[in-house]
């Protein structure tokens, strides 16, 4: 059977001999044109027309109220968390089912991740386990949610779209609501990915996106900070931008911040990759399909597929194998013969600077490792050229 998905895998890239990469980015527009006016007019860092214009493409497509450009999206996460208030020795709620960087943007806030489970279908934070660890181990305080055992403040919950594919994020931020905690979105892998026609990043006061060399777009290196509300967006990119005080000439910066700002040769990639996004998703989602009926059928092989009301990017196609074996030799086999494909992360809470973190009952998540791949998932040149 490995060789049958091996022998599909290379027929589907039309490449028989080289390695089939994991996710490669493609440049097929005016990238080297944009980098070329950035070097070509000196401006190549924080200040330049293609940030600006990044921010309202990205504005555009998500239909945030605002989005600030920045250097990747573990910053934007960790802005994104201090623009809602948590504060050192707080406490946050996310997934142990996630990237490193979501629980290290909570760390960098000096304050505490909470793992909890994942739901089986969208591998993303289970609004079952959210409801359930705020009913039995919080209590409503002053200023939202209080750890019954220890006093301290719940300010946020971090639910995570794993690989493009939308958690259940209506009924998370009813919870949110109805708890009067902060939802923070690490839309990080979710970019042209939707719940109800609304875009994944959209749904709490503040998103995030990453445009990683790995993501369905890149910038080099890039983040992106999605503001829900019209009011907080200057203060955010004020914060971004080391607080300075517009003025001609003189330094005056008036609060402790961050140097958070995309350069203008990060956005001018940007740009260009946003021209042919919809490109990009067409054949990204045309590659799921394949990938979707040659699974059917494989009984024993689960692909992991748009839910009903969702419409993933299928950033990373994922299936989930029978068991660990069953994975531990898929991977063995394909990656031996050139086609990339990964397990999904460790879980979070079994790393070692988190092993002391609070967690919850993970056997969903504990499961999902065990058994789920990640196969080759790059746009193909040929559909977009
Ligand atoms: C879920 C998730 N969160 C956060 C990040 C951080 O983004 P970056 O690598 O741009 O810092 C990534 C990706 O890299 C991610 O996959």
């Amino acid at each position: 059977m490995n060789d049958k998905i091996i022998s599909f895998i290379r027929e589907l890239y039309g490449e028989q001999e080289n390695l089939i990469p994991l996710h490669a980015p493609l440049f097929l527009g005016k990238e080297k044109a944009y980098l070329e006016h950035c070097v070509d007019t000196t401006f190549v860092s924080s200040v330049g027309k293609f940030v600006d214009q990044f921010e309202e493409m990205v504005t555009d497509y998500t239909g945030v109220a605002g989005a600030i450009a920045c250097v990747n999206g573990t910053c934007a996460l960790q802005a994104a968390l201090t623009l809602s208030g948590v504060e050192p020795g707080d406490l946050v709620i996310t997934q142990a089912l996630s990237f490193v960087a979501t629980a290290n943007a909570i760390s960098h806030c000096g304050a505490e991740p909470v793992f909890l489970d994942s739901d089986a279908d969208t591998m993303g934070l289970s609004p079952k386990a959210l409801k359930a660890f705020l009913e039995g181990e919080t209590k409503p305080g002053a200023n939202g949610p209080v750890l019954k055992a220890t006093g301290q403040r719940v300010a946020a919950v971090v639910p995570m779209h794993v690989f493009g594919h939308s958690c259940q994020i209506e009924e998370i931020v009813s919870i949110c609501s109805e708890w009067d905690v902060e939802l923070v979105e690490d839309a990080a892998e979710a970019l042209g990915s939707y719940r109800n026609d609304r875009h994944l990043g959209s749904f709490g006061r503040y998103g995030v996106l990453s445009f990683n060399g790995n993501k369905t777009i890149t910038t080099g290196g890039g983040g992106m900070l999605l503001v829900n509300d019209p009011e907080l967006i200057a203060s955010a990119r004020h914060k971004m931008t080391t607080a300075k005080l517009p003025h001609p000439w003189e330094f005056n910066h008036d609060q402790v911040a961050w140097n958070f700002r995309m350069p203008n040769i990060n956005a001018a990639l940007g740009c260009a990759q946003m021209e042919y996004l919809d490109d990009i998703l067409a054949s990204k989602r045309a590659v799921a399909m394949q990938y979707r009926d040659f699974f059917a059928d494989i009984p024993e092989i689960h692909f992991y597929e748009d839910l009903p009301g969702s419409k993933g990017n299928y950033w990373l196609c994922a299936i989930g194998m029978k068991d660990k074996s069953a994975r531990d030799q898929l991977l063995e086999e394909a990656n031996g013969a050139g086609v990339m494909m990964r397990p999904v992360w460790r879980l979070l809470s079994d790393l070692p600077m988190y092993k002391n973190a609070m967690r919850d009952d993970l056997s969903v998540a504990e499961d999902l490792v065990n058994r789920v791949v990640n196969i080759p998932s790059s746009a193909q040149e040929k559909m977009i050229s």
